[in-house]
């Protein structure tokens, strides 16, 4: 099963991506990870990247689409593979199906998760990770279970996006709803596209997702 997830910042892609590895083995293939991975080794392309991704823009096409291009050719992600973030813009959603034609790969599904915007702020600007698994907490929704110390592997450092400021996530909002939405249609025409209320708790767009997964939405 070949999915991608779409939603605005804050939507909860990340977080219904590792419900679905957790759950069904399939890989979980985030640009914004990614990226933020090349900037942390400053490789040309974060070297690249790091600036317009503090400022909430997009990278160009082509970065994108060549770092999914090589990942779509691990073997883990011929299990089945959950597009994060990817694509954002007509030209890349054309990009990908170049390369899952050249693959003889497919897509199964597109799930749109659908959230107010003030919901957005709020759950951007509460996030942090931890530091060394990269667990995702929240200060209001989902904090660690003993103050200060990561669930899953005990750690006491977390951190948070240079891009997850109120000022950003309003340029990151635009930058979906001028970009990334308008590619809905190409999917839809296709009968790919089913939504999800995306301010429901996790476990319920988890459960949801999992329905339209099973084809009985
Ligand atoms: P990216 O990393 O993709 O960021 P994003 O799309 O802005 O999405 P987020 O990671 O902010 O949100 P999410 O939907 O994953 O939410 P999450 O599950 O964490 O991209 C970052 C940047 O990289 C871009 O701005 C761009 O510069 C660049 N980039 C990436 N891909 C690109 C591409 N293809 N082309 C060009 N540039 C690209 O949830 C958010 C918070 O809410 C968490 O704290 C979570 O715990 C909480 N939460 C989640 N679900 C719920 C719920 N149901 N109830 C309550 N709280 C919840
Ligand atoms: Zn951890």
């Amino acid at each position: 099963m070949n999915i991608i997830l779409l939603g605005p910042p804050g939507a909860g892609k990340g977080t219904q991506a590792a419900l679905l590895e957790r759950d069904r083995g399939m890989v979980q293939l985030s640009t914004g990870d990614m990226l933020r991975a090349a900037v942390k080794a400053e490789t040309p392309v974060g070297l690249k990247a790091k600036a317009v991704m503090e400022a909430g823009e997009l990278v160009s096409d082509q970065i994108v689409a060549d770092i999914i291009a090589e990942r779509l050719d691990a073997d883990d992600a011929r299990g089945g593979f959950i597009l994060d973030g990817f694509p954002r813009t007509q030209r890349q959603a054309e990009m990908l199906e170049e390369m899952l034609a050249d693959k003889r790969m497919q897509l199964d599904h597109v799930i749109e998760l659908e959230i107010d915007v003030e919901a957005l702020v709020d759950r951007v600007t509460g996030r942090f990770t931890c530091s060394n698994c990269g667990e995702g907490y929240h200060d209001r929704y989902k904090l660690p279970k003993v103050h200060g110390k990561c669930d899953v592997c005990g750690a006491d450092a977390f951190k948070r996006r240079p891009d997850d400021n109120a000022e950003t996530v309003r340029t990151r909002l635009d930058e979906y709803n001028q970009k990334t939405a308008p590619i809905l249609p190409f999917y839809e025409a296709r009968g790919m596209v089913s939504r999800v209320d995306g301010m429901a708790a996790m476990e319920d767009v988890h459960q949801a997702i999992l329905l339209i997964l099973d084809g009985a939405n």
